[in-house]
C-alpha cells in the first residue's frame, strides 16, 4: 500500500476498504462518498481525500470503525507520532537495562557455595573413634551411633581414614583390597548402611584414596614378583644386588633405602613408605585403569570425595638417578632420612597433574547430578616450596584438586606467636590462584594434637583461627574438645590417635563392653570428655565454641 499526500488531499493506492465503515447514505462505499467530483468514475485503488472531507473523518470518534487510511493521517500527526516514538525507545532502553543488570548481578555475586565450602570437614580415623563390638578397635557402626555428634556440631562433610582390608603395617594406607572393607571396621553393608544414613542426615562422606602404593599382600604384588605377564610392571621394579640391595640412593619418607630386594623375582622393588608398601607403576597404563576402575566403584556407591593421598610421590624419574643430597659431604652411606636428599626424582614429576586431572574429569561424570558433587582434595606436604602446593588448584579451565590441604598451620610451635601466624596467613592468601577457595588444617593422624604441640592456653584461640579464617577448615578428631596426645609407653612416641573422649565412663566411652582399647585412653577424659563440653550452658565462659563458629562461613 502506498499513501501520497499532495497539498489538502490524500492519496491513497491499494488500499483497502474498512468493512466496518459506513458512509452516511448507507449505500455506498466510502470512496464514492467522499470523491471531489460526484459522478466521476473512479478508481477503487485510489482515493482522495480533500480538507473537507478529512475534517468529516475528525468527526469520527478514534477507532469506532475508522478506516486504517484515516488512522495512518492521524497516527503520523507529530502529536501521536513523538509520545508512541518516545515510549517506543524507551521501552527498548528498559529492556536492554533489565537484561543488562541481570547480566551484571549474576556476574558479580557470590557463586552458590558448593557443600565442602559451606561446613568445616572433620577427620574421623577409624580405629579410634567409636567401637560398637567392643574388640577394642573402632568401626563403621561406631561411626554410625555417633552420627550426631556432627549434626550438634554444626559439621557436614566427614573424612574417613582408610578402611580398606589391609594387614594394617601403615593402620590401613597399605591397601590389601581396594574394594573391599576390612574386617576390623566392619562389612561393606555396614559401609553401606553408614552412608545411607550420613545421607538422610545432611552428610557428605569423603574418603581415602591410596593410590601411590598397595600392600604387599595385594593380588597385584603377588603377581607381579611372579612376573605374570599382566602384572609384571605393575610396580617398580629394577635390577640390584642382593647382598647391597640400593640401586641408587633414594630414600623412604619412613627412613633409610626405599629399595628392598625381592628373593621370589630376584630384583628389586621401589617403597617410597614401608618396605610393606610397594609403590605402583603409573607408567603402565593398566595400573592406571585400575585405579580409575576403583574410583568409579566407590563414586558408584555414592561417597561424596576422596582425600588423594600423598600424591607428590605417585611418579618417579624412569632415569633412577640418585638424587642430590642436602649436604654434599656427608658420607653416602649416612644418607638414609627423607631430609637428606632434595627430591628432584621421587617426587612432583612431570606427568603428576595430568593423572589427577585424568580423576578429577572421572569424579565429574557423577558430579552433575544436583546437589551431588564429587569433592577432591590432594594430600601434599610440600612445606615451604607452597607454588608446588598450589600446582594442585591447577587453572581455571583445567580443573584438579578442590583444594590442596594447606598444612602451614600444623607445626605451630609451644607459644608461638600472632606474627608467626599472620605469616603463614598471608603465605597461603597471597600465593592461591585468583578465584581458588582457601582452606586450612590444625590437626591431623600424623601430626601432634594443638594441645601438645602449641600448649594448652592455645586450644581455643587455634580451633577460633580455624574456623574463622577465609575458607574451608579440617579439623581431627578430638580438637573439638581440646584432646591431647597420649604417650606410647614402649617407645614414648607421643601419639594423636587414642581413642576418641566421649563421656567419663569407662574407656571414655570409646566401647563399653571390654576394658581392651587399641591405644591407651587419655587419662584426662574424666574432664576432656564430649559430655561434660556440650553440657555446658551458653552464658558459662567454658561454652564450647565449635558449634556456633562452625556455621560461620568466611569468604
Ligand atoms: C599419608 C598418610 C600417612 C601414610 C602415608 C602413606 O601421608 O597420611 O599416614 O603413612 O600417606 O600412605
Amino acid at each position: 500500500m502506498s499513501l501520497k499526500k499532495h497539498s489538502g488531499s490524500l492519496e491513497l493506492g491499494e488500499c483497502t476498504r474498512n468493512p466496518g465503515y459506513r458512509d452516511v447514505d448507507g449505500d455506498g462505499s466510502a470512496a464514492e462518498t467522499i470523491g471531489d467530483h460526484p459522478g466521476e468514475k473512479r478508481d477503487s485503488t485510489s482515493v482522495k481525500l480533500d480538507s473537507e472531507a478529512a475534517e468529516e473523518y475528525t468527526q469520527l470518534r478514534p477507532y469506532a470503525g475508522m478506516p486504517k487510511e484515516v488512522l495512518l493521517l492521524y497516527s503520523s500527526q507529530a502529536r501521536y507520532r513523538v509520545p508512541r516514538e518516545i515510549l517506543f525507545w524507551l521501552t527498548v532502553a528498559c529492556t536492554l537495562a533489565l537484561v543488562a543488570l541481570t547480566i551484571a548481578v549474576i556476574a558479580l555475586s557470590p557463586r552458590c557455595l558448593s557443600w565442602w565450602q559451606s561446613s568445616p570437614v572433620y577427620q574421623i580415623y577409624p580405629r579410634s573413634f567409636k567401637d560398637s563390638d567392643g574388640d577394642g578397635v573402632g568401626d563403621l557402626k561406631g561411626i554410625q551411633e555417633q552420627l550426631d555428634h556432627f549434626q550438634y556440631l554444626n559439621i557436614k562433610s566427614v573424612w574417613i581414614s582408610p578402611f580398606y582390608r589391609s594387614p594394617m603395617k601403615d593402620f590401613g594406607y597399605d591397601v590389601e583390597d581396594f574394594r573391599a572393607i576390612d574386617p576390623l571396621f566392619g562389612t561393606m553393608q555396614d559401609f553401606e548402611d553408614l552412608l545411607a544414613e550420613m545421607h538422610n542426615k545432611g552428610l557428605k562422606l569423603i574418603m581415602d584414596f591410596i593410590p601411590n602404593h598397595t600392600s604387599d599382600r595385594h593380588r597385584w604384588f603377588n603377581l607381579s614378583r611372579l612376573r605374570d605377564p599382566h602384572y609384571e610392571d605393575y610396580y617398580v621394579w629394577t635390577d640390584c644386588n642382593a647382598t647391597t640391595p640400593r640401586p641408587n640412593n633414594w630414600v623412604s619418607v619412613f627412613g633409610n633405602s626405599s629399595w628392598t630386594y625381592d628373593e621370589v623375582r630376584g630384583q628389586c622393588y621401589l617403597h617410597q613408605f614401608l618396605k610393606e608398601q610397594p609403590d605402583l607403576n603409573f607408567r603402565n597404563p593398566h595400573v592406571r585403569q585400575e585405579m580409575i576402575d576403583i574410583i568409579h566403584f566407590w563414586l558408584g556407591k555414592g561417597v561424596d570425595g576422596f582425600r588423594m593421598d600423598a600424591v607428590k610421590h605417585i611418579l618417579e624419574a624412569a632415569h633412577l638417578r640418585d638424587e642430590p643430597q642436602v649436604d654434599p659431604n656427608k658420607p653416602p652411606e649416612l644418607v638414609t632420612s627423607e631430609w637428606d636428599l632434595h627430591h628432584d626424582y621421587t617426587t612432583s614429576q612431570l606427568g603428576l597433574h595430568d593423572l589427577l586431572r585424568e580423576w578429577r574429569a572421572e569424579m565429574d561424570i557423577y558430579s552433575r547430578e544436583p546437589g551431588r558433587y564429587r569433592f577432591m582434595v590432594t594430600e601434599s606436604y610440600d612445606y615451604h616450596e607452597v607454588d608446588k602446593t598450589m600446582m594442585y588448584y591447577s587453572t581455571p579451565l583445567v580443573k584438579e584438586s578442590d583444594f590442596p590441604f594447606n598444612f602451614y598451620l600444623l607445626d605451630l610451635p609451644q607459644n608461638t606467636s600472632g606474627l608467626w601466624v599472620q605469616h603463614l596467613v598471608h603465605l597461603w592468601m597471597a600465593n592461591m590462584p585468583k578465584g581458588q577457595w582457601a582452606n586450612w588444617v590444625v590437626g591431623n593422624h600424623d601430626k601432634p594434637r594443638i594441645a601438645s604441640s602449641s600448649g594448652h592456653t592455645y586450644i581455643r584461640v587455634i580451633n577460633m583461627l580455624l574456623l574463622t579464617l577465609p575458607g574451608t577448615p579440617t579439623t581431627y578428631y578430638g580438637e573439638e574438645i581440646g584432646m591431647e596426645n597420649i604417650n606410647v609407653t614402649d617407645s614414648q612416641i607421643q601419639d594423636p590417635r587414642s581413642p576418641m573422649q566421649w563421656s567419663d565412663d569407662m574407656n571414655a566411652g570409646f566401647n563399653n563392653k571390654t576394658n581392651i582399647t587399641w591405644l591407651p585412653v587419655h587419662p584426662d577424659y574424666r574432664t576432656v570428655n564430649v559430655e561434660v563440653e556440650n553440657s555446658f550452658s551458653m552464658v558459662q565462659f567454658g561454652r564450647n565454641i565449635w558449634p556456633e563458629l562452625a556455621c560461620i562461613i568466611p569468604l
